[in-house]
């Protein structure tokens, strides 16, 4: 009896024990391995707490590390979450304004969900981001001015989401930017001039409302080697520009543009595709390069082009 007694307080304390070391552990185990800033852990909890807490964001919790979360990434280095990268989730509301508490954000991508409202002002306290895309989304707003002031931004993509209005000037202050995409809108306007000394490797406007002239893109010396700017409404004088001698691709279909396409189209060696159809061109079809190896349908539905590779010569 006395002995049953012992044994049982005996393994009654050792209970008692490992309860308290193993309910210790946790946190023991989190403090050694946490690397979360907790200045960034409470910026991204304020995002989510103003989305009303969506369960795809579940795993943000409180006392676990932030950069194990869902769609978070931190620099292995400093720790500082730069990458928030949400991608078809069930959220719905409008972009929080504590995403601007992220200073060390490199890449903000917000892909494939419900938003309402605008881009938020606290973006322009993001002064390492290079990497915006807001995709997919129903957002309806317009591109507001201050974009401009987020200088290290190099990837600019807004497409396919319901954006108005024209493109602001501002963005020509972007000077690192190397990819502008806002293709899939409603915007509408004269595309700003300044946007031609930006040095852009891809432009990708097309489906949109821009009118007038995109001249501006057009110069044998930039280094763009894309560009679409099909399904617009631009119209300008096409004869007196120059192509970017390293272009792949060259989409100006469905426009309304104008005078011929100039012989030095002939110089660009690495020009896989190109379209010029449906538009208001006219004149020969400048012989040589990779011109007659692309089939009559770049060339279609114009005023009139003729010569190869189209069946209908010059008179
Ligand atoms: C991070 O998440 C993984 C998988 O979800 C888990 O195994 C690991 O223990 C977590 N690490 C920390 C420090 O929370
Ligand atoms: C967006 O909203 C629509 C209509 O309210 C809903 O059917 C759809 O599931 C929502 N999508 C997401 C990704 O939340
Ligand atoms: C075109 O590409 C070549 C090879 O990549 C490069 O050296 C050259 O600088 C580019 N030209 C322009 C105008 O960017
Ligand atoms: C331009 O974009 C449209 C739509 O995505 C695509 O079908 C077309 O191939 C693109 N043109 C070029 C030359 O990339």
């Amino acid at each position: 009896m006395e002995l049953r007694n012992s044994a049982s307080s005996n393994s009654l304390f050792h209970f008692l024990l490992l309860f308290l070391i193993s309910s210790s552990l946790p946190s023991l185990t989190l403090s050694a391995t946490v690397r979360c800033n907790p200045h960034d852990k409470y910026a991204l909890l304020a995002f989510k707490k103003s989305l009303n807490n969506p369960s795809d964001l579940a795993s943000w919790i409180p006392n676990t590390d932030c950069c194990n979360w869902t769609y978070i990434e931190c620099d292995p280095n400093t720790n500082r979450v730069t990458q928030v990268s949400i991608n078809r989730a069930s959220i719905s509301g409008e972009i929080p304004a504590a995403i601007g508490d992220l200073p060390y954000l490199d890449t903000l991508v917000l892909n494939n969900m419900n938003l309402t409202g605008s881009i938020p002002y606290s973006i322009t306290k993001l002064q390492h981001l290079r990497r915006l895309t807001i995709s997919e989304t129903t957002l309806s707003t317009r591109i507001p001015q201050f974009l401009g002031q987020v200088k290290s931004l190099q990837y600019l993509i807004l497409s396919v989401n319901q954006l108005y209005g024209p493109i602001p000037a501002s963005l020509a202050n972007l000077n690192k930017l190397v990819s502008l995409q806002l293709q899939g809108n409603k915007l509408s306007g004269k595309i700003p001039k300044s946007l031609g000394k930006l040095n852009l490797d891809s432009i990708i406007l097309l489906n949109n409302k821009f009118v007038g002239d995109a001249s501006m893109f057009l110069r044998a010396d930039a280094a763009t080697t894309w560009i679409n700017l099909s399904r617009n409404r631009l119209d300008f004088d096409l004869s007196k520009v120059g192509f970017p001698l390293n272009l792949t691709f060259l989409d100006l279909s469905h426009n309304r543009i104008r005078g011929s396409i100039p012989k030095q189209i002939t110089e660009l060696d690495s020009i896989l595709v190109m379209d010029f159809s449906n538009n208001r061109l006219c004149g020969k079809i400048p012989f040589g390069g990779k011109m007659q190896d692309q089939g009559e349908y770049p060339f279609l539905h114009n005023r009139c082009l003729c010569g190869p590779p189209l069946p209908n010569s010059c008179k």
